[in-house]
């Protein structure tokens, strides 16, 4: 009997447990659900939230190339753009877009992966075929096609010089393509030039501001960013600067200006030449401002010297000659003639190489053309 009763009493007890076991199961899972529901919601605060941004997708290609790219100084910057950015978020990683193909002009062995550094639209196109014939078809992609026009004769011949820096010619690198472009050329030998150490030297300067550069873009790039530069300062130099200043104590040392400055005409001109045209022309082109380094630059630069400051020079060789100062006369007289029939100014005097005149009227028809047919 005593048996009986502790068994059922047992029974009573195991009820009572399970049915406390069911409240605790309900409200456990109440709160599951709650705190589901809670991370859910705000997950999607968080979703519209200012700012927000999911996680980016990496695959095991973008791993490897961020394995470098996110330490080293060249692409820092590249991989943290990257990793906020929409194609980020829905998985179009590094080799997505530089993935080249064997065949691929510029395509080179890189870390175990076929790559090219300069993307263009037709990579794009693999994605997003409207877009790129929207603009492959448009006016915009033609720009580049400019070669050859009546204003190209102003950036080669007029301002700038096509011999200068074997055919390099900053006017029109400088002044015209970083507005409309121009044909990609590749080089395939390296250079591991190194900058020479000392303090505050003009090239410690550039070395600090290049480590900036290179938080974003790579030392070839930045190194040919750097050239260019350098070229438009080396070309108003060569061409303009350092003439104008070999005339200017001529008349100087000919008695044919006075001490005082800016007493006389030329004085002023050749002020607005070196300090305002050819200062804009230069900063212009350290600062990336292709309007400022042509059209208010190397333009008005040559606008001023052949417009102004020959003219004002000629005048005062006459007034000189006329008052009987024909030693000061000569002398300054000569010294121009041998700048103007010299190889970057003797286009002003009608005396355009035959050989170069043919090529540009070629040129120009080409011009014509290609533009006509590109719409
Ligand atoms: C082992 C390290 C390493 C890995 C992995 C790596 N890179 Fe690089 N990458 C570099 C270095 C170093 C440079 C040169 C930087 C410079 O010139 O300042 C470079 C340069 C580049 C350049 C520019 C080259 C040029 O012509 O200027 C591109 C584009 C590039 N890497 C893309 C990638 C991609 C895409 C991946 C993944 C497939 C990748 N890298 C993986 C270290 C690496
Ligand atoms: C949506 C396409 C796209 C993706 C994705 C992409 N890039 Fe690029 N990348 C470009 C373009 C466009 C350029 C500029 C090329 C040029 O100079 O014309 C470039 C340039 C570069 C350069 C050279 C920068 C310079 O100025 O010297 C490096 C290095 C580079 N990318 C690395 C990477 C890495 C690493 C990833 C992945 C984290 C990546 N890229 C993802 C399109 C892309
Ligand atoms: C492998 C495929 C792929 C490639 C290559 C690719 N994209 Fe995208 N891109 C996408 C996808 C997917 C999206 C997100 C969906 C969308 O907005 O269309 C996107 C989105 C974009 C957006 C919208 C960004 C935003 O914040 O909404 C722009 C702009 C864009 N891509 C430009 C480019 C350019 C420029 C290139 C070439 C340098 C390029 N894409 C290459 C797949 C690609
Ligand atoms: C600041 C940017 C910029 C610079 C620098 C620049 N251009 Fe232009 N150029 C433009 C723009 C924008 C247009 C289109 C203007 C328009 O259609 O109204 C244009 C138009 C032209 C056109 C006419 C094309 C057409 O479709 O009719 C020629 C030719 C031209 N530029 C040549 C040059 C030359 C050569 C240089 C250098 C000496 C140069 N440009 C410098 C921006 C620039
Ligand atoms: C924070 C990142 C960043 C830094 C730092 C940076 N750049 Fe850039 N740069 C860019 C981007 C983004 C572009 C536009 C993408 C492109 O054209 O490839 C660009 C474009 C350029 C261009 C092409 C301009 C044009 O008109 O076509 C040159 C040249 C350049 N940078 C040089 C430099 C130099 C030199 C420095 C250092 C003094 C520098 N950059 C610092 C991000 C940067």
């Amino acid at each position: 009997m005593i048996r009986q009763k502790q068994s059922k009493q047992l029974k009573i007890y195991d009820m009572a447990t399970s049915l406390n076991t069911k409240r605790i199961i309900i409200g456990i899972l109440s709160l599951v659900f709650l705190v589901v529901l809670l991370i859910a919601l705000w997950k999607e605060v968080q979703h519209a939230m200012p700012g927000y941004k999911p996680a980016p997708i990496v695959d095991a290609g973008t791993k490897h190339c961020i394995s470098c790219h996110a330490e080293k100084g060249a692409g820092k910057v590249i991989v943290e753009q990257w990793k906020t950015s929409k194609h980020a978020e829905v998985g179009v990683g590094c080799l997505e877009c530089h993935a080249a193909n064997k065949t691929d002009v510029d395509a080179y062995l890189h870390e175990g992966a076929l790559i090219a550094t300069v993307v263009t639209p037709y990579d794009c196109r693999k994605c997003h075929e409207k877009e790129t014939m929207e603009f492959v078809n448009s006016h915009h992609a033609d720009a580049g096609m400019i070669m050859g026009s009546l204003d190209n004769v102003l950036a080669e011949v007029v301002e700038g010089d096509v011999n200068f820096n074997s055919g390099a010619n900053p006017a029109a690198a400088s002044g015209c393509w970083q507005c409309h472009g121009s044909r990609v050329q590749l080089l395939t030998d390296d250079q591991g030039k190194e900058l020479p150490p000392g303090f505050l030297t003009w090239e410690m300067r550039r070395a600090n501001m290049q480590n900036v550069c290179y938080q974003c873009h790579t030392k070839n790039y930045v190194a040919g960013f750097y050239t260019q530069y350098d070229n438009e300062v080396f070309l108003y130099n060569e061409k303009i600067g350092k003439p104008a200043l070999k005339l200017m104590k001529l008349l100087l040392e000919n008695q044919m200006i006075t001490p005082a400055e800016f007493d006389e005409q030329i004085e002023w001109t050749y002020y607005y030449l070196w300090h305002h045209e050819g200062r804009r022309a230069r900063m212009g082109a350290s600062m990336m401002g292709p309007d400022y380094t042509q059209w208010h630059g190397n333009y008005e630069v040559a606008d001023r010297f052949y417009m102004e400051f020959i003219p004002d020079l000629v005048e005062i060789i006459r007034e000189a000659r006329a008052n009987g100062r024909t030693q000061g006369a000569q002398t300054v007289e000569s010294e121009l003639n041998t700048l103007l029939n010299s190889d970057m100014h003797k286009w002003f005097l009608g005396k355009m190489d035959p050989e170069e005149l043919k090529k540009r009227k070629e040129a120009a028809a080409k011009f014509r053309d290609r533009y006509s047919e590109s719409k």
